[in-house]
């Protein structure tokens, strides 16, 4: 199993199941952008020995100035967090809900945050016969009164957006919610879709943000997230000082500059997920409509395979994929990949089709290609 830490990613795992090094891998298990990162990123990075030996800005003000005013926001609603994973586990403890509404399958950070501060999750059901959507059913099928809900939007793993409409009536119910947009920017109406604004001035709604997927820097941990001033003041009191390194800060700053990059990004998102969606389909796989850089898909059960069958099949030959059996609501027979340039999907599709054409689950266990 390559989410032996609870994602995918993680090369180093893949190494020692498989054999070879990093570079032996084509990585569609995690999904970050593959026209990353940034050239004006890049730069940065080489000039970094300069600001190391000085401490980080701790309130990642320059940064920060710049989300508020691309957004349109008061700085004040603004904080920096070391990826969006820590603002997760931030606005948790701030919230510190009894319990917490989730939808299954959702982002396994959440169910883990409400958990580490002491709270209850209920799972909240998103049903394949409704393309895992989630709709006034699901917000309907809780009776009991959770004290929060968290959302990604769009979903991971299934790159469903929540619509702000059902978000709004949630809030208005006097719920408060706490809505993950780290893959917001890959959808072409990301800007039009984002609660951003109603978040900076709501107590009870909170918006993350991820700059690692999108700018194609996980190794640098950066993310934001916009909230009321008095909640911004909460989760800042519980960070650790200087948790965002300069490094990150810089990046950040330098990231927001190319604007041609998301241009770019959004052009080749519309041209290479249909194409991804609909190869895969082609080779009988059940593919559910999403909006992000990654395909939630699952295996026909006449092929008697699971998703950790074919990740290990797949992993042999190089390239590495997502068992989303993992997530709470999906059985053993789903998995998901990312969307990446055409030559790499295209390796994805040949290496997908020989391991469904082959008795794959059963053989051995080194890599085939270096
Ligand atoms: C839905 C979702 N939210 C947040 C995160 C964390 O992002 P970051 O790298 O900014 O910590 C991830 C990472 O995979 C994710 O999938």
């Amino acid at each position: 199993m390559l989410e032996r830490f609870g994602h995918g990613g993680d090369l180093l795992t893949a190494q020692e199941a498989f054999g070879g090094t990093a570079a032996d891998f084509l990585d569609f298990s995690s999904n970050m952008n593959p026209l990353g990162p940034p050239q004006a990123v890049l730069a940065v990075i080489q000039d970094y020995a300069r600001i190391i030996t000085a401490y980080p800005d701790p309130a990642s003000r320059r940064l920060i100035a710049k989300l508020a005013s691309l957004h349109g926001v008061p700085e004040e609603s603004v904080l920096i967090g070391n990826g969006a994973a820590e603002l997760i586990d931030l606005i948790i403890r701030v919230k510190q809900p009894k319990a917490a509404a989730v939808p299954a399958p959702s982002f396994i950070e959440y169910s883990d945050a409400v958990h580490k501060a002491g709270g209850q999750v209920w799972n909240v059901p998103l049903l394949e016969e409704e393309q895992f959507a989630f709709n006034e059913r699901a917000a309907d099928s809780v009776e009991a009164r959770p004290s929060l809900w968290i959302f990604g939007s769009p979903n991971n793993p299934t790159g469903r957006r929540v619509e702000p409409a059902l978000i709004r009536r949630l809030l208005d119910d006097g719920h408060t919610v706490v809505l993950d947009e780290a893959f917001i920017d890959f959808m072409p109406d990301g800007e039009a879709a984002t609660l951003i604004k109603e978040a900076a001035v709501h107590e009870r709604l909170t918006v993350l943000r991820s700059m690692t997927k999108f700018y194609a820097v996980p190794g640098i941990r950066l993310g934001y997230a916009i909230a009321h001033p008095d909640v911004v003041r909460g989760m800042r009191w519980l960070q650790v000082p200087w948790s965002v390194n300069s490094l990150a800060q810089a990046i950040g700053e330098a990231a927001l500059e190319d604007s041609g990059f998301a241009e770019r990004t959004l052009e080749w998102l519309a041209a290479e997920r249909p194409y991804l969606a609909e190869q895969l389909g082609r080779l009988g796989l059940r593919v559910y409509p999403g909006e992000a850089n990654y395909i939630l898909f699952s295996l026909p059960t006449e092929t008697g395979l699971t998703a950790g069958d074919l990740q290990r099949a797949m992993g042999r030959k190089g390239v590495l994929i997502r068992d989303a059996s993992l997530f709470a609501g999906l059985g053993s027979q789903y998995c998901r990949v990312a969307v990446k340039l055409r030559r790499d999907n295209d390796r994805l599709l040949a290496a997908l089709q020989a391991c469904l054409a082959s008795d794959t689950g059963k053989a051995g266990a080194g890599l085939e290609v270096k």
